[in-house]
């Protein structure tokens, strides 16, 4: 390895991106000033007829946010106070917050260490006559378990929303992440691998009824424009935002690709510096397609090797430093600390690196040799 200077590198290098698609998201932002129509128009609707078969899915509806995909989508199941709704705790909050914001019960169920994602086998015990609905989330990129979470779902009636903001183009036996549950959400937060100039969110279903319910719900309800035979909310994905997303899905391919790449070399290289004793790489199952949305490490010292890092230059991220349940919005629920261990102890252990696609293999090298010169000095 070599001897290397001192590097400055983000967790997510966004000017990087923009630098290299400038000239074509500025015009595509300028034809939408030049149309003077914002909401609800061609973009919009070309944004959702790319993104549906992307995603395989046979209906997409764009909305607002990522969290507000979600809580259209329970708005769509009727989901109502009084309601449960099994979800992993180890997430972003808007997940189980979407349950909550119905008055809805979220029940979270603990997670399986080697994944993150939620453990289907923990999922039947916490069934009870209430439970409407469970929404697994694809962490960091990688799908749940989704054959064993439909058939649990399938026998007991229940509807599935799988929650993919982190995992746009990630597969699960060949089957792309937003197209296994009955209504499916993706977050364009700026920093997802497909991320907007502001916030924005769509809904993916195969069910017509539903696709058209959902587009009914995100304008308060009313159809036709102006009647309202149920409440809705005010929630619309807005041409600016379509624009730039279509002119970045042309890279989403290539950038899933490299990311892809990326996590391979972290893997090579915490193997060459011996440091896969300390460090646990991501786990990838053989029948998933990562998209490495994160490339997240379990690490001893988490907390001092982060900010060891950070003086060396390199920005990390802890995605999710207090498990759901622990919340104080959610203590309420009663689920006490150390009932759900798997998820506590990964709050605690997890580190994510930066992994985006403009990150060169010599910062890879910069990032680990940081990491080794930690552990050699512990
Ligand atoms: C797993 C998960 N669910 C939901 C959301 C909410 O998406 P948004 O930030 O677009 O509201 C996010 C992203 O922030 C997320 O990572």
């Amino acid at each position: 390895m070599t001897t290397q200077t001192k590097f400055s590198i983000p967790i997510l290098d966004l000017k990087a991106q923009y630098q290299t698609i400038k000239s074509e998201v500025m015009s595509a932002v300028e034809s939408v000033f030049e149309s003077q129509y914002f909401i609800l128009g061609k973009e919009g609707i070309s944004l959702e007829e790319t993104l549906a078969p992307y995603c395989q899915a046979k209906f997409a509806i764009g909305c607002a946010s990522g969290s507000d995909a979600l809580l259209i989508a329970l708005m769509a199941i009727d989901i109502k106070p009084g309601d449960e709704v099994i979800t992993t705790p180890f997430t972003f909050f808007a997940t189980g917050g979407s349950v909550s914001r119905l008055g809805a019960k979220p029940v979270f169920v603990d997670i399986d260490p080697d994944t993150f994602n939620l453990d289907p086998r923990l999922i039947e015990e916490k069934i009870t006559e209430r439970t409407r609905a469970i929404i697994p989330v694809h962490l960091f990129g990688q799908c749940a378990e989704m054959n064993e979470i439909l058939a649990i779902a399938k026998c007991h009636n229940l509807a599935v929303i799988e929650d993919a903001a982190q995992a746009i183009g990630s597969e699960y036996y060949g089957k792309r992440a937003g197209s296994m549950g009955l209504i499916n959400t993706l977050s364009f937060f700026p920093s997802k691998n497909l991320g907007a100039a502001g916030d924005a969110g769509m809904m993916l279903t195969n069910d017509p009824d539903l696709a058209e319910k959902l587009q009914v719900l995100r304008v308060h309800g009313g159809k036709p424009k102006y009647y309202y035979k149920m409440l809705g909310c005010n929630s619309r994905l807005d041409e600016l935002q379509a624009a730039v997303l279509r002119v970045k899905f042309n890279y989403l391919e290539s950038w899933t690709k490299k990311r892809q790449e990326n996590a391979a070399r972290y893997d090579q290289l915490f193997a060459d510096y011996k440091l896969t004793e300390q460090v646990k790489t991501p786990k990838v199952l053989p029948y998933c397609r990562h998209i490495f949305h994160q490339y997240t490490i379990r690490a001893p010292k988490r907390d001092q090797l982060m900010a060891y890092l950070k003086e060396n230059g390199v920005g990390t991220e802890i995605y999710y430093p207090l498990s759901l349940h622990q919340q104080d919005c959610f203590a309420y629920l009663g689920q006490q600390t150390g009932s759900l261990p798997h998820s506590e102890q990964a709050a605690q252990e997890v580190l994510s690196l930066p992994v985006y696609p403009e990150l060169t293999s010599e910062q890879q090298d910069y990032v680990v040799s940081i990491v080794a010169k930690f552990y050699a000095q512990k």
